[in-house]
C-alpha cells in the first residue's frame, strides 16, 4: 500500500465490510448529491411512495439532520417523536411509507439543531437501531448534501445496496455530483444511477421548452463515469406547489408528473 492509499484507508474507515445496523431491511438505498437544493428530498419522498404504491414495504429515514425536509413533504411536520411500550421509536406513516426524521424531535420547525457531527451520527444510529421499522423491502435514506462524515458513517454502518445521485444540469451541480461519484466509488458503494432534476421547463401557455439550467449535465456525467442515467424530471410548478403542501406529487400530482417519477422507479427496479 502506498502512502496515498494508507491515508485514504485511515480517512474512510472500514467500508469494505460494513456493519449492518438495519438487518430488518432487505435493501438500503441512499439518495445523495453534491449540492443542496437540487431535489434529493423531493426525489426520496416520491420514490418511496412510488415503491409503496407497488406493494413494497418502505421506510424513509431523513438523514439531513441540519435541514430535515421529509416531515413537511409528507404533511406531518407537526408530528412529534413517539415511543411504544418496548421503548422503541414509532415511525410516522403517511402515503404508505414509514417515516422518521430529526424534525419530529424539535419543538418547532424553526428550531435549529446545532450539533457536532458525532452527535448527529449517534442520532442517525438511533434511528437505524431504535425505530420500530418492522420488516422492510426498502429503507430509503435522504442524505444531506456533500461528501462528509454522515456519508462515510452510512457506508461504514450499513451494507448499502446502492446510491442514487441527484443533480441539476448546470456545471456547478455536476462538478459537485462528480465528487460524490468518486466518494461512493472509493467507499465501495454501488451507484445505481443518476437522476437529472429541474432538467428543463415547458411554459404552460406557449409549450416552449427552456433549458434554464443548461442541457444534459446529468447525462454527460453518466457517460464520463459509465453510470446509468435514471431519467430527467423537468421543473414543474405542480411538483413545487404540492411538495410545499405535503401532498406527494406521485400520489396527487398531474399525470405527467406521476409519469416522470414512474419511469425513474421502473429503471431503479431494473437495477434491484
Ligand atoms: N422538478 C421540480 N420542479 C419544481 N420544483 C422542484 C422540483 N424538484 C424539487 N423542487 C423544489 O425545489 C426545492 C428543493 O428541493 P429539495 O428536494 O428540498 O432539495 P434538496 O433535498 O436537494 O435540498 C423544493 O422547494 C422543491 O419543492
Ligand atoms: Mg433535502
Amino acid at each position: 500500500m502506498n502512502k496515498e492509499q494508507i491515508i485514504k484507508k485511515l480517512e474512510y474507515g472500514s467500508t469494505k465490510n460494513p456493519n449492518n445496523r438495519a438487518p430488518y431491511a432487505k435493501k438500503v438505498i441512499v439518495i445523495s448529491s453534491g449540492k443542496g437544493g437540487v431535489g434529493k428530498s423531493t426525489v426520496s419522498a416520491n420514490l418511496s411512495v412510488a415503491l409503496a404504491q407497488k406493494g413494497y414495504k418502505v421506510g424513509l429515514l431523513d438523514a439531513d439532520i441540519y435541514g430535515p425536509s421529509i416531515p413537511r413533504l409528507f404533511g406531518i411536520e407537526n408530528e412529534k417523536i413517539k415511543w411504544n411500550k418496548n421503548n422503541k421509536i414509532v415511525p410516522h406513516e403517511n402515503f404508505g411509507v414509514k417515516v422518521i426524521s430529526v424534525g419530529f424531535t424539535t419543538p418547532s420547525e424553526d428550531t435549529p439543531l446545532v450539533w457536532r457531527s458525532s452527535v448527529a451520527i449517534s442520532a442517525l444510529m438511533q434511528f437505524l437501531e431504535d425505530v420500530d421499522w418492522g420488516e422492510l423491502d426498502f429503507l430509503i435514506i435522504d442524505m444531506p448534501p456533500g461528501t462528509g462524515d454522515i456519508q462515510l458513517s452510512m457506508a461504514e454502518e450499513l451494507p448499502l445496496f446502492g446510491a442514487i445521485l441527484v443533480t441539476t444540469p448546470q456545471a456547478l451541480s455536476c462538478d459537485d455530483v462528480s465528487r460524490s461519484v468518486m466518494m461512493f466509488k472509493d467507499v465501495h458503494v454501488n451507484i445505481l444511477g443518476i437522476i437529472e432534476n429541474m432538467s428543463y421547463f415547458i411554459a404552460p401557455d406557449t409549450k416552449i421548452r427552456y433549458n434554464i439550467f443548461g442541457k444534459n449535465g446529468g447525462k454527460n456525467i453518466c457517460k464520463k463515469y459509465n453510470l446509468n442515467f435514471l431519467g430527467q424530471i423537468p421543473l414543474d410548478i405542480n411538483i413545487q406547489e404540492l411538495s410545499d403542501k405535503g401532498e406527494i406529487p406521485i400520489s396527487l400530482g398531474t399525470q405527467s408528473v406521476k409519469n416522470y417519477y414512474k419511469e425513474i422507479v421502473k429503471r431503479v427496479l431494473e437495477e434491484t
